[in-house]
């Protein structure tokens, strides 16, 4: 090989390199219906309520803990709520089941329902999905009060 030769060896090398490099940018790996699930509760909020001590920590709680419910009571004129155990009630649950209820269910505050509501099919399926693997955990969430009955524990209070 002399010197012009082992130069378009070398840029073809650099080529075929590159077009490598290219491809394996252009297709990566889609993400699993439960991976997908993992993000949307991440970034939805719902370990902000539903996850003990996911906001007091930064969101740093293992995943292991993640929807297993709280014991802090979100107090107001609907009397005091506290979020509920997705591990366990989504257990229970057929994927069918699961879409029905969040299309038609209507929880006290701070549920943000409306905004589960709005979510579409292939995204409440990929939670599910997530919820289901993660499987279940954590014991119920104290029951709900009604207004004037005081709480056992702490309580987030909205003041009028
Ligand atoms: C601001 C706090 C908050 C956030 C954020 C939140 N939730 Fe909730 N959620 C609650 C509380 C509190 C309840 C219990 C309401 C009640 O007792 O009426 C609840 C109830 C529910 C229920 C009804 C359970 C039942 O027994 O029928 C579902 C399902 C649910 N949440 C799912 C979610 C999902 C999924 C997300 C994220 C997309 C989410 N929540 C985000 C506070 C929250």
């Amino acid at each position: 090989m002399n010197f012009k030769q082992s130069l378009l060896a070398a840029a073809a090398a650099t080529l075929v390199g590159a077009s490598i490099t290219a491809m394996a940018a252009e297709t990566p790996s889609a993400p699993t219906q439960a991976e997908r699930g993992r993000y949307l509760v991440r970034v939805s909020g719902c370990n902000d309520c539903h996850t003990p001590g996911y906001v007091q920590n930064n969101g740093q709680v293992d995943e292991k803990a993640w929807l297993t419910g709280d014991a802090l009571g979100w107090q107001g004129p609907w009397g005091t709520t506290y979020a509920t155990n997705l591990r366990v009630l989504m257990n229970d649950m057929s994927e069918q089941q699961w879409l029905t209820h969040v299309r038609t269910m209507q929880p006290r505050p701070p549920m943000p329902w409306f905004n589960t509501r709005a979510m579409n099919d292939d995204d409440l399926k990929a939670i599910y999905a997530f919820v289901k693997k993660l499987g279940p955990a954590g014991a119920p969430a104290p029951a709900y009060l009604p207004p004037g009955k005081s709480a056992a524990g702490p309580v987030v209070r909205f003041v009028p």
